[in-house]
């Protein structure tokens, strides 16, 4: 895989034009993220505090006019072809179904005519880095310029989650889309996914971020993703009908409101409302940790918002505790917890950057000494959100 960000977009701009024969006229790329803290928050109307990752999905396209879309997968080494047909894409496989969203969503603005496409990313698939958000917002942002689409920045995420439910069938949140359109280096996001406003906060340049990849591969869509926001739907209903209010989401419940009720909801409803009501309150003390370049209280957050997920949330994973376990015990790391929808995936540690290399090592090795044999540990630098640039 070429190293550097520049060496995967010449690269792409080469495998361009071996398959098409003439150069693309635009290249747009997006990051994937990692979240510090607000976990299944999004769908919640809760706080989520992100950051985008050094690693990116490239996406060059160039006009080819008539009906044809053809589109390439580095990744993948696949190449297919599609119509439209009455102004309308049959769906079709995985991957492909993105850019039939997208073509078919900015085509309601404006008509999109046969495209030629090349993709290529250095985020890991599967690994819950958010790889398909930065994939749509590539493809978004690569063919809104190619057809000179004018989006506001904010129609960008939510076109991409659109996509996402409507075109792939799965029902995620905002905040994978929504970072890789606004994140900025050396920063985290902190998103307010009630009112969509955002605010950057500044991460210093004294801790890293380490991503603890589990090689166990999750596809939301087979998860049990779509059951956790159903659970989340059904605590509403029932801590609104035992306290006689009616609240709109897990936002509207504090935690005074969450003890009220206890011992009359379900026990396992109950524990999803108690992650998410708790998360929220985590998100705002750990920005405030985060100004104060408080990182040992960042550290310790994050280590309880994993706890929470562990027991109250059930979307951890031994793999995934087996990381936080590790992690830990080692001198220079603030705190660590699992990262993205889980069930697998990823975790992150904050570490002191002076022993990054070192405890990046560690991790790993004592990752595999505990019997885990397809882990991997990369240092992760905070990525820009989406980047256009045409020829
Ligand atoms: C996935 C979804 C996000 C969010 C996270 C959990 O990454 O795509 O919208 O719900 O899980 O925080």
């Amino acid at each position: 895989m070429p190293s550097s960000a520049n060496d995967v977009r010449k690269e792409l701009a080469k495998i361009f034009k071996t398959e098409f024969g003439k150069s693309a006229d635009v290249v747009a790329s997006a990051p994937g993220r990692v979240n510090l803290i607000g976990e299944h928050s999004d769908y919640n109307d809760g706080l989520v505090l992100s950051m985008a990752i050094d690693r990116r999905t490239y996406t060059a396209a160039g006009r080819r006019g008539g009906d044809l879309f053809i589109a390439f997968s580095n990744e993948l080494g696949k190449k297919t072809s599609f119509e439209v047909i009455a102004g309308r894409f049959e769906h079709s496989n995985f991957w492909v179904n993105y850019i039939k969203g997208v073509c078919a969503l900015l085509g309601e603005a404006k008509p999109i005519e046969g495209t030629n496409f090349a993709i290529s990313s250095t985020v890991p698939r599967g690994s819950g880095l958010s790889s398909s958000a930065a994939y749509v917002v590539s493809i978004i942002e690569a063919v809104s310029s190619l057809y000179d689409i004018k989006l506001k920045d904010i129609e960008v995420p939510v076109l991409a989650r659109r996509i996402e439910n409507e075109f792939v069938g799965v029902q995620s949140g905002i905040v994978d889309p929504f970072v890789a359109k606004f994140a900025k280096e050396q920063n985290a996001l902190l998103i307010d996914t009630r009112s969509l406003d955002f605010q950057h906060v500044p991460i210093s340049e004294d801790c890293s971020i380490l991503v603890c990849v589990t090689g166990v591969k999750r596809a939301l869509a087979t998860t049990e993703y779509n059951k956790r926001r159903q659970q989340c739907h059904q605590a509403l209903t029932t801590i609104s009908e035992k306290l006689g209010k009616k609240l709109h989401t897990l936002r509207d419940v504090s935690i005074e409101d969450l003890r009220s009720v206890k011992g009359s909801v379900d026990e396992t409803l109950y524990a999803r409302a108690h992650h998410i009501v708790t998360e929220n309150e985590r998100a705002v003390r750990t920005v405030s940790a985060l100004r104060k370049n408080d990182m040992s209280m960042v550290g310790k957050l994050m280590l309880e918002s994993h706890m929470s997920l562990r027991t109250h949330f059930e979307v951890s994973s031994p793999e995934l505790d087996a990381f936080v376990e590790i992690a830990e015990q080692l001198d220079g790391v603030y705190g660590a917890r699992m990262t993205g929808a889980g069930f697998g995936g990823s975790a992150i540690c904050l570490v002191d950057s002076a022993y990054e290399e070192e405890l990046s090592n560690q991790i790993a090795q004592r990752y595999k000494m505990v019997g885990f044999e397809n882990g991997m540990v990369f240092l992760a630098r905070s990525g820009m959100g989406s980047h256009v640039e045409r020829s």
